[in-house]
This record gives C-alpha cells, sequence and structure tokens, in this order.
C-alpha cells in the first residue's frame, strides 16, 4: 500500500475543521499574507485609530476597534450601525487594502462561498483579559454573505455557538494566523471569545487582532 497517497488529504483535513455546516476553521490560512497585512493596519490605525465604543445600554467595550473599507461598524448610546464616516473625525474610514479582499475572498472560496464582496472590515484589538460577549453578526442588511474572521497575534478561544444565545458552544482554539468563514445556514449563530489568557507574541506583542470581513450593505 502507497501510504503518501493519503497525505495530502490528512493534512488538509487537520488544516480545515469543520465546525457545521456551512462554518470552517481555515488553520493557519492567513499566514502567507501576514507580512503584508502589518504595516497596512499600522497605516490604518493612524487614520482612525482604536477606540472602546460604548453600548446602547451604556457599557465601555472591553475590545478597542476601528475599521477600514467603505463601510465600518460603530456603537452609541444610540444604537448599533454601519457608517461610511469614522464618527471620531467625520471622515471616511481608510479604504480596505487589496490583500485584505483577496485574503477574505480566498478565505471565503475555501469555505465554499464565491464570489464574497465585504465591504466593511472591523478590526478588534484585543489585550489579556479582554473578552466578546455571545453575540450574533445580524446590523448586516445581507446575510446571504458569510462572515470571514482572521486572527492574529496571542491566542484566543472562540465560543461558536447556536442559533439561541443558551444553546451549547463548543470552544475553538484560534492562534495567529487561523480564519474562521460562517455563513448560510450557520450565518447567524452565536459567537463570542473567551477572556484572554497572558501571553505575548513574537510579532504582536501582548495582544490579539481580528479582522472581520461582512458585507453590511
Ligand atoms: C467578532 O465576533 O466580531 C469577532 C470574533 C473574534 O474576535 O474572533
Ligand atoms: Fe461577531
Amino acid at each position: 500500500m502507497n501510504l503518501d497517497l493519503f497525505a495530502p488529504e490528512e493534512l488538509s483535513d487537520k488544516r480545515q475543521q469543520q465546525l457545521a455546516q456551512d462554518a470552517f476553521v481555515l488553520h493557519g490560512f492567513a499566514a502567507p499574507y501576514v507580512a503584508q497585512l502589518l504595516p497596512l493596519l499600522e497605516a490604518i490605525q493612524q487614520v482612525s485609530p482604536f477606540r472602546h465604543l460604548v453600548t446602547p445600554g451604556g457599557f465601555r467595550m472591553s475590545v478597542a476597534m476601528t475599521c477600514c473599507g467603505p463601510l465600518g461598524w460603530t456603537s452609541d448610546r444610540r444604537g448599533y450601525r454601519y457608517s461610511a464616516v469614522d464618527p471620531e473625525h467625520g471622515r471616511n474610514w481608510p479604504p480596505m487594502p487589496e490583500i485584505f479582499l483577496q485574503l477574505a475572498q480566498a478565505a471565503a472560496a475555501q469555505a465554499g462561498f464565491d464570489d464574497f464582496q465585504p465591504d466593511a472590515c472591523l478590526i478588534n484589538r484585543y489585550q489579556p483579559g479582554t473578552k466578546l460577549s455571545l453575540h450574533q453578526d445580524k446590523d448586516e442588511q445581507d446575510y446571504a454573505a458569510p462572515i470571514v474572521s482572521v486572527s492574529l497575534g496571542i491566542p484566543a478561544i472562540f465560543l461558536f455557538g447556536g442559533q439561541e444565545r443558551s444553546d451549547k458552544s463548543v470552544r475553538v482554539p484560534l492562534f495567529h494566523g487561523d480564519v474562521v468563514v460562517w455563513g448560510g445556514v450557520d450565518r447567524l449563530r452565536y459567537h463570542g471569545v473567551l477572556p484572554l489568557k497572558e501571553a505575548e507574541h513574537p510579532l504582536l506583542g501582548r495582544q490579539r487582532i481580528n479582522l472581520t470581513f461582512r458585507k453590511a450593505a
């Protein structure tokens, strides 16, 4: 028997984990893009700095956030919404770099979503201790498009739940370069991030940066 024949499939199985019918973790998928992403992220935050948004209920989010692309997500006492301008300075969000778009489209296609055309990239910064409570991504107008989520920096435990907040969730460890894609019948699943453990990443230091690409309009 030629065992070599089975090696590529075993490898791809390890690098691609199915969480649900239309939800996948693509382990290390973003690794080849990282060197190009980091200086672009630096340039974006020079224009639209990370900030701690306030929820409509008046709570300051522990995750710091900025955005790039035609639309950005924002929140204040009046509610959650997408906006073409960064409310910090009233001008457009920085454009979405071409390589961001290429990564998002390649990951979506790998998970079975062709022709993904994201118009928003949310950029979350987590420091040790920071968490993101279970929520659905439902401020977008188009649920036909998937969510593509890229993890950089220190590890996190991603929670992937069900259609109801009370449904059991699975714990998915995410590392630098991992990409999660969920769409189709799984598009509105609850998800979140457990409080990050203290850690230091050789390129990013004591932080995790998460990019989520969405089609908002
Ligand atoms: C999000 O749900 O918007 C971000 C998820 C993550 O940081 O992995
Ligand atoms: Fe989300």
